[in-house]
C-alpha cells in the first residue's frame, strides 16, 4: 500500500513521463483523476461527484454489485483458457443466441472490440474468398492495423486509403448527401453502395464485406433511415460479400426498442456477422463475434485453429452472463426507452429555444445533439460544442462530442441513468446556452459601439 495517495498533478506528471503521448486523456486541458464510481456517477480524488453521460462501457452501472460478485466468485474457483470444457462459455453462448435472430448461431469469444472486428474481417474474407471492404465515411472500427485500414476516421490522418477499401457516404439525413427533404434517401444512399461495387468491379476488385456500425457513433450519433441496411445488403450479397454489423457501442438494449441496434432497420434485416464489445462486460475486457454456421464452417475449413488465450475464459463468461441477468432483472431496455424518450423531449424543447441546436436524434439512451452555427448551411458549431462540454464539467456533468465536425453532443450514459439525471443535464445545458447567447449579444453590442 502507498502511504500517501498521489495528487492529480503527480499522477499526471508520471503518466506524461511513462505513457506514450498518443494515449490521450479526456478533457486534456484539465485532465481528471477518477478514483471510484457507482451507478451513473464517478468520483475524483477530492470526492467530487460527476454525472457520467459518456460511459457506455459501464452499461448496467459502474461497479454494479451483481457483476462484481459474479467476477469475484468465479475468480475464486477457476480462471483458465477455453481449451477446457466449461459451462460458463456454453451457457453464455446459449443466452446470447436467444437475443439474436436464429441464423446467428455460432459464437467466438475475444477480449476487445478490435479483436472482434479483426476476426469478423477474417471470417468474411475466408467465406467469400474476396478481399475488399466497404465502410461508411468517418467510421471507427478499432485500433488494430487491419481496422485502422477500414476506419476513415483514422486513416484519413495517416497514409490514406488502401486500394481494397471503399468509402460509402454516411446515411445521415440531417447533414449528409441526401437529407430529410429527399424523396427516397434509403434508395439514394443504398445506390451509393451499388455504385461503389460497380466501380470496384471495373477495377477487378471483389467485395468481401460491408462493414458498418448499426448506428454510426463516431460518425456523429447517426440514425440510418430504416430499410437502408436491407438495400445495401442486397447489393453487397449480389456481389458475393457479407454484411458485418458493428454493435460494439450500441448493442445490449441501449437503443431501447430492441436489444440490437441493427433491429431498428426492421425484422427483415439480419446481418451475416455481428460484433460485440464495450458494454458486454460492464468494464471487464470481453468481446464476441456471432455469425452463421456457413461462415463459421468456411473459416474452419482452412484447418487452422482459432485460439485466443483469454477469450471466453470462465470469469469473462460469468461476467457476461451477469450483465445479461441485470439487463433483464432491472428491465434496463424498457428503462432506456422511457428515460431516453424523456431526455429527447427535453432536448427538443431546448431546440425550440436555442438556435444553436440544429438537430436532436436518437433511440433509447443513444442520443445526439447536433450544434450548428447557422440554419442554412448547418455549419458545425465546433468551438461552441467544445466550450459547452468544458463548462458542463465545471457543473459536474461529463459529456463528450463526436462527428466529423466534433459538434455533436453525444449521450450514451450507463443504462441506470434516470429522468432526474436527464432533467439536471438539460437544465444545465439550458443555463449555459443562455449565458453563451447573452455573451454573444454583448460582444455584438460592443463591436457595434466600436464602429
Ligand atoms: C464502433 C467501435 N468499434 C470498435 C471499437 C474498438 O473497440 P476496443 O477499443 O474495445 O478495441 C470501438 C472503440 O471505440 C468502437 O467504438
Amino acid at each position: 500500500m502507498r502511504p500517501e495517495p498521489r495528487s492529480r498533478d503527480e499522477t499526471l506528471a508520471l503518466r506524461r513521463r511513462l505513457v506514450g503521448s498518443s494515449c490521450k486523456l479526456f478533457f486534456s486541458n484539465d485532465p481528471m483523476k477518477i478514483i471510484k464510481a457507482k451507478g451513473q456517477y464517478m468520483y475524483d480524488e477530492n470526492g467530487r461527484q460527476y454525472l457520467d453521460c459518456i460511459n457506455n462501457v459501464a452499461h448496467v452501472g459502474h461497479c454494479h454489485p451483481a457483476i462484481v460478485k459474479a467476477a469475484h466468485e468465479q475468480n475464486q474457483l477457476l480462471n483458465t483458457n477455453s481449451r477446457y470444457l466449461h459451462d460458463n462459455l456454453v451457457d453464455y453462448a446459449e443466452r446470447l443466441s436467444k437475443t439474436l435472430p436464429g441464423k446467428l448461431c455460432t459464437f467466438y469469444f475475444l477480449n476487445s472490440g478490435s479483436e472482434a472486428n479483426d476476426l469478423a474481417l477474417r471470417l468474411a474474407r475466408q467465406y467469400t474468398n474476396h478481399e475488399d471492404v466497404i465502410v461508411l465515411d468517418h467510421a471507427y472500427h478499432g485500433h488494430l492495423t487491419s481496422l485502422i485500414d477500414i476506419s476513415p476516421y483514422k486513416f484519413r490522418n495517416l497514409e490514406g486509403q488502401k486500394e481494397w477499401v471503399h468509402v460509402a457516404p454516411v446515411p445521415d439525413t440531417y447533414r449528409g448527401l441526401y437529407r430529410e427533404d429527399h424523396e427516397d434517401s434509403v434508395t439514394a444512399y443504398a445506390n451509393e453502395v451499388k455504385n461503389i461495387i460497380e466501380q470496384a468491379h471495373k477495377r477487378g476488385r471483389k467485395i468481401a464485406a460491408f462493414f458498418a456500425e448499426s448506428l454510426p457513433s463516431v460518425g456523429g450519433q447517426i440514425i440510418p433511415p430504416a430499410g437502408y441496411f436491407q438495400k445495401a445488403a442486397e447489393h453487397v450479397h449480389k456481389a458475393g460479400g457479407v454484411f458485418i454489423a458493428d454493435e460494439i457501442q450500441v448493442g445490449f438494449g441501449r437503443v431501447g426498442k430492441h436489444f440490437w441496434a441493427f433491429q431498428l432497420q426492421g425484422d427483415d434485416f439480419v446481418p451475416d456477422i455481428v460484433t460485440m464489445g464495450k458494454p458486454i462486460g460492464n468494464g471487464h475486457p470481453i468481446a464476441c463475434v456471432a455469425t452463421t454456421k456457413e461462415i463459421a464452417e468456411a473459416f474452419a475449413a482452412t484447418g487452422v485453429e482459432y485460439f485466443n488465450t483469454f477469450g471466453g475464459n470462465p470469469v469473462s463468461c460469468a461476467i457476461g452472463l451477469a450483465v445479461l441477468d441485470v439487463i433483464e432483472k432491472e428491465h434496463l431496455q424498457a428503462h432506456a426507452t422511457e428515460v431516453g424518450n424523456f431526455l429527447m423531449e427535453l432536448l427538443k424543447e431546448q431546440k425550440m429555444k436555442h438556435p444553436i441546436i440544429g438537430d436532436v436524434r436518437g433511440s433509447g439512451l443513444f442520443i445526439g445533439v447536433d450544434l450548428i452555427k447557422d440554419q442554412a448551411e448547418r455549419t458545425p458549431a465546433t468551438a461552441e460544442a467544445e466550450y459547452l462540454i468544458t463548462r458542463l464539467k465545471e457543473e459536474y456533468i461529463l459529456l463528450s462530442t463526436d462527428g466529423p465536425g466534433k459538434n455533436v453532443l453525444k449521450f450514451k450514459p450507463p443504462m441506470c441513468f434516470t429522468k432526474e439525471d436527464a432533467r439536471f443535464v438539460v437544465d444545465t445545458i439550458d443555463k449555459l446556452l443562455t449565458d453563451m447567447e447573452k455573451e454573444h449579444l454583448n460582444q455584438q453590442k460592443t463591436s457595434t459601439c466600436a464602429t
